[in-house]
């Protein structure tokens, strides 16, 4: 069994204290195998952002993967931004910006969708060596091992959002997650969490690939639901989704979905 903390959207620059310390001490309860960050870890790119982001990484009681998101790259200084647009993340987070992690029961592969150039610069992208990168890190990896891709920018729209504000080139993807036997995709930007199958949205999907979303775990930046993050538990055949949500003084869950794999189907056995 591994258990997964997967926050997204921290946002350090515009965030609530209070939360962040109630997060950090759930962290400290739940104690996760370990912790992902769907990007957006800081406002503004600035280096006080970065300093204090790095500065809440180390106080994780468990490994981390982190991916940048869109505002992890300047967006203001127009010369950072296309010259050295990974520049502060690289020196206060980590320089490997499509990061692998694997042992004997789940294998995680995170890409960086985020963009200089104007036209992807909310939405992200991702590009073909990327695509390529997925194929060769999960190809000869056994079914028996739980494949997880990392993004910032989403493959499936939340309920009640249209498809424009998915990923660039998600449609390119889809074919070469489903070869490869990804289970899992892991996202945040639009600062709602849910869970689902992308066979919701791309039917060209025949085998089911899972799908979570996290809201903005520590922000300000709410957008009508409160702070959460998704505490994720992968025990074959089963995966549990808890979203904990900031109550005003702690978090707790406050929706939990189960789903087992029925051969190439997750279904949902239970909330
Ligand atoms: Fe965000
Ligand atoms: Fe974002």
């Amino acid at each position: 069994m591994r258990t997964i903390a997967h926050l997204s959207d921290l946002h350090f620059g515009k965030i609530n204290l209070e939360v962040v310390e109630a997060l950090l001490f759930d962290l400290d309860l739940l104690r996760p195998s370990l912790v992902v960050i769907s990007g957006d870890l800081v406002q503004r790119a600035r280096r006080c952002h970065f300093r204090a982001a790095s500065a809440f990484l180390e106080r994780l009681p468990a490994p981390w993967l982190v991916v940048p998101g869109n505002h992890d790259i300047p967006a203001y200084n127009l010369i950072a931004r296309f010259i050295a647009p990974f520049h502060n993340y690289k020196h206060y987070i980590t320089k490997d910006l499509n990061p692998f992690i694997m042992d004997d029961e789940i294998a995680i592969l995170g890409i960086n969708t985020a963009r200089s150039f104007i036209l992807n610069f909310a939405h992200g992208r991702i590009n073909h060596n990327q695509i390529s990168r997925i194929e060769a890190a999960f190809h000869a990896i056994p079914p028996s091992i739980f494949k997880v891709v990392v993004t910032h920018h989403p493959f499936l729209p939340p309920p009640g959002i249209n498809g424009k504000s998915l990923l660039g080139r998600a449609r390119l993807a889809l074919p070469a997650l489903e070869s490869c036997g990804v289970d899992l995709l892991l996202a945040g930007h639009l600062h709602r969490g849910f869970s689902g199958d992308i066979a919701e949205h791309h039917q060209q999907v025949e085998r089911s690939i899972l799908v979570a979303h996290a809201a903005t775990a520590t922000s300000t930046r709410l957008r009508n639901e409160p702070n959460s993050y998704n505490f994720i538990t992968i025990a074959s055949p089963h995966v549990i989704f808890e979203e904990r949500a900031w109550t005003g003084n702690k978090f707790s869950t406050s929706e939990r979905t189960t789903y087992s794999r029925s051969h190439h189907r997750w279904l949902i056995i239970g909330d």
